[in-house]
């Protein structure tokens, strides 16, 4: 019996097995993953030296933690060929966007405990960012546990599931928005002068250790902000030109569109 069962080894099926394997402590030989594509399963067994099975039925048949890594179009027909082998013991976890828990009861026919995860891209360099919904049948033992587990590709925090919207366009989406910042960041730094090399370098570098900043001094936000806006000085008539681009405004509101986004495309 292994402990972990992934199906579709996809950007998210692999960065899960590798932070699983590689930070979560789990043994290799303790998860079986399956995928449609048998060259991509060959090379996950390669890579990871974990159990690798073409059979779907065989993952679901052989452990007890089911992970749904597929592409959320193609829930209904992995699901539907695999019903009767879910039986009491077993877990589903499913890390597909908009997909709600009821749903795949629903397509279980059956009360299965469900978990909904929904990570970032960055969970494949495990520095993700990661929003977990448990069905409330699931004790606070196996909560734990695989809040654990999915600490591996980042950092997880617990939410209601009507939260799960509002996750995905804020971290789900979120690091497309600090791409374009970065983006827009190292331009500036062409527009005065330096080559883009030297200015995408200083703009991910400055990003980077300011988000650290935070983390590591538990400080607000806008008193670090304060610390360095000196009267008179460089960084307030920066910060005047981006409170007359509305930049917070455009930033809430891009949140909160593609929460409204989410919310339409899991109706
Ligand atoms: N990538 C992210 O950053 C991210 C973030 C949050 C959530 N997610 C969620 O993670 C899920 C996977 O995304 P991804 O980016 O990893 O997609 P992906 O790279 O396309 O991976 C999905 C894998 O599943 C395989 N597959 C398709 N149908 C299958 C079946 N019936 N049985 C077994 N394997 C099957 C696919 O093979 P084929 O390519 O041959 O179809 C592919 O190898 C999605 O539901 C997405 O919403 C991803």
């Amino acid at each position: 019996m292994f402990r972990i069962g992934i199906i579709g080894c996809g950007n998210m099926g692999e960065a899960l097995i590798k932070g699983f394997i590689e930070k979560g402590g789990v043994r290799s030989t303790d998860i079986i993953v399956s995928d449609i594509d048998p060259e991509r399963v060959k090379q996950i067994v390669n890579r990871y030296n974990v159990a690798g099975t073409e059979s779907n039925r065989k993952v679901v048949d052989l452990s007890q933690l089911i992970i749904l890594a597929v592409k959320p179009k193609d829930i209904e027909n992995t699901l539907e060929p695999l019903k009767d082998l879910f039986d009491e013991g077993k877990i589903v976890v499913s890390v597909l966007a908009g997909v709600k828990i009821e749903r795949i009861k629903n397509i279980l026919g059956k009360d299965i405990p469900v978990v909904r995860v929904m990570p970032n891209t960055p969970a494949v360099i495990g520095e993700g960012a990661v929003g977990i919904s448990f069905d409330p049948v699931i004790d606070q033992e196996k909560r734990k546990e695989i809040k654990d587990l999915f600490s591996s590709v980042g950092l997880a925090i617990v939410v209601e599931e009507s939260l799960m919207d509002a996750v995905t366009g804020l971290s789900g989406s979120g690091p497309a928005y600090v791409f374009t910042f970065i983006d827009a960041l190292a331009q500036g730094g062409v527009k005065c002068g330096l080559s883009y090399r030297e200015a995408l370098d200083l703009a991910v570098q400055t990003v980077l250790g300011s988000a650290m900043l935070i983390k590591e001094t538990g400080e607000h936000p806008s008193v670090l902000r304060d610390r360095v806006t000196s009267p008179g000085g460089t960084t307030i008539y920066g910060l005047h030109e981006l409170e007359k681009g509305s930049l917070r405004d455009t930033v809430i509101n891009a949140v909160e569109s593609a929460t409204k986004r989410s919310k339409e495309l899991s109706e």
